[in-house]
């Protein structure tokens, strides 16, 4: 099978493990290449990696998707805006506890991270709650999260912005925007691969204890397999009364996963079973 050798030729040649990765997406990706590379086919692209350096970097790229927008899925941050992060908010003045831990993982350059935050500083400075916030965004890529802590972007990834939003959160700066300094104050960035076994959770959160995790569009990348790696680090991250957010096209792999349970009927935030809660140290 050529694919096959393809993915041992990278991994000999970048330590790279593409097998991580689903097999429509990786098939796409090759085919993408091959195009761009007028290499022929399977056979033409496996004599091009062993021979060109550059063509190794190339696909490590385009293996890379990094499309993001603020408040990306609509629905979802309304969901989080008027239910899930109140709820949180109320379960806290409870407990007497009064701060809110966040984690958007894989975060590509921070409109997802941002988001959580405008959302949760709109909220509890609406409702004048004592409550605090800390949301950090990790990804695998250190260029993302440069550009995630400089906090300035073009008009694109803010199309799903509201203008209260806008006028609240935001300054413009020429052409471009940027993140009031009050809510970068609250977002902590930092790298990590969420498949890397010594990777658990942002460093800069000491400990784990999320009240919501973010991992959207990511996950759908990779191998079934992997999706169970990443969902039970998740899994032990979150607060036993945590919620997960997914992407459009990963609920299906949540529910699969078995651990959590949907919200709502449309949406995709999902809640930790209580139930199922045990150690984390023997999940
Ligand atoms: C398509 S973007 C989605 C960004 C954002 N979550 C959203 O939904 O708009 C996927 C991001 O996941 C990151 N990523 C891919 N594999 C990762 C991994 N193993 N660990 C952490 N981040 C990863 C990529 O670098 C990229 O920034």
């Amino acid at each position: 099978m050529l694919i096959r050798r393809i993915i041992e030729t990278v991994q000999r040649k970048s330590g790279k493990d593409l097998s991580v990765y689903s097999a429509s997406f990786l098939k796409k990706t090759l085919a993408l290449r091959m195009r761009e590379t007028a290499s022929g086919g399977l056979a033409g692209y496996l004599n091009l990696i062993e021979k060109e350096p550059e063509e190794l970097l190339c696909l490590n790229n385009s293996l890379h998707i990094s499309y993001t927008l603020f408040f990306r899925n609509i629905i979802d941050f309304a969901l989080f805006e008027n239910f899930v992060f109140p709820e949180i908010v109320t379960l806290k003045e409870k407990q007497a506890s009064h701060t809110i831990r966040i984690w958007s993982a894989g975060c590509a350059d921070g409109p997802e991270a941002y988001s959580l935050a405008m959302i949760a500083d709109k909220v509890i400075s609406d409702r004048k709650i004592r409550s605090s916030v800390m949301v950090f965004g990790t990804d695998v890529s250190s260029a993302n999260i440069e550009k995630a802590r400089a906090g300035i972007y073009n008009r694109d990834p803010l199309q799903n912005v509201k203008l209260s939003y806008l006028e609240r959160y935001f300054t413009a700066k020429k052409s471009q925007f940027a993140v009031n300094e009050k809510i970068r104050n609250h977002v902590d960035f930092s790298c990590g691969d969420l498949i890397d076994p010594e990777f658990s959770s942002p460093p800069a959160a000491i400990f784990a204890d999320f009240d919501i995790i973010s991992c959207c569009n990511m996950m759908i990348y990779y191998h079934e397999a992997i999706h169970q790696v990443i969902l039970k680090k998740l899994y032990r991250s979150l607060s036993p009364d945590g919620y997960l957010m997914v992407g459009e096209s990963e609920g299906l792999i949540v529910e699969k996963f078995g651990r959590f349970r949907p919200l709502f009927p449309m949406g995709n935030i999902f809640k930790k079973n209580q139930a199922d809660f045990v150690h984390p140290s023997s999940v």
